[in-house]
């Protein structure tokens, strides 16, 4: 059996999609999130162990991640915001608590797991997530892509300072059916014309971008770390037949 995995953000879209494919093959996990509610349940579908903090408290965040043990060999952080607003809207406390969520939370979770990382000796994956919307640029996203552009300089960073027992690499999702987008995507007009944005024509999926954690987290992506990986219907790479 292969060891334990934290999924930080473990009830969210693309979290809870995760935690319900690794489940099955009996791999253990803990989830961490603020909802003890919501936490609980899924734990209880999935044989999971949980604890609660929120990810701007990084002492909240350490103890979380501890409460997982001793031996890991996982570490997701599947937490983040969404402020869509014209540049001139930006207030320092929106382009603060994105960077706060998004990237020193990511930093304060792999710090928090790094002892329990290196506990279990070589194999360690840790995945992160940025965003579409840093490899490409798009109108009103300056402080979500300031916040994701530092998630990428710590996956490159990490993955050079932690080789070769622990890989680092990061999911890149466009739009994805989750909670998080919920904003974007309950408009059915809307959701599909960003969907027809999309070379592959349609929105992501919560499955789309957990393929791939699930992936990078296994033996199989051994040879694969400080990558940036889209899951976004090729909307940052290529232009969308009209
Ligand atoms: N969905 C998209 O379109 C999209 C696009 C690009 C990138 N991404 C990235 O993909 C990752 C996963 O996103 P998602 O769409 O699955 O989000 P989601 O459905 O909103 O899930 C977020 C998860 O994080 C937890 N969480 C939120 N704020 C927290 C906080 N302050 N402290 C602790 N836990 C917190 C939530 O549970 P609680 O509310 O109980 O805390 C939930 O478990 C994120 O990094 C996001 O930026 C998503």
């Amino acid at each position: 059996m292969q060891g334990k995995v934290v999924i930080v953000g473990g009830t969210g879209g693309i979290g809870s999609a995760l935690a319900r494919k690794l489940a099955p093959s009996g791999r253990p996990l803990h989830l961490v999130a603020r909802d003890a509610g919501r936490l609980s349940a899924l734990a209880s579908e999935l044989g999971a162990s949980f604890a609660t903090a929120d990810v701007t408290d990084p002492a909240s965040l350490r103890s979380a991640i501890e409460a997982g043990g001793s031996s890991l060999s996982g570490l997701v952080y599947a937490v983040g915001t969404i402020t869509l607003k014209p540049v001139s809207r930006v207030a320092p406390a929106d382009a603060e608590r994105d960077f706060r969520v998004n990237a020193l939370g990511a930093l304060a979770a792999v710090q928090a797991a790094l002892p329990a990382l290196r506990a279990q000796g070589a194999g360690g994956s840790i995945v992160l997530f940025s965003t579409v919307a840093v490899q490409r640029g798009f109108p009103m996203h300056a402080s979500i892509a300031m916040a994701k552009g530092a998630v990428e300089g710590l996956t490159r960073a990490l993955a050079a300072e932690l080789a070769p027992e622990i890989r680092v690499n990061a999911i890149a999702p466009s739009l994805t059916r989750t909670p998080l987008a919920e904003g974007l995507t309950k408009n059915a007009a809307m959701a599909e014309a960003i969907a027809r944005q999309h070379p592959l024509r349609r929105l992501g999926e919560p499955e789309d971008s957990a393929s791939l954690a699930a992936f990078l987290l296994s033996p199989e992506s051994g040879w694969i770390t400080g990558q940036v990986i889209a899951v976004d219907g090729g909307r940052a790479a290529l232009e969308a037949k009209g």
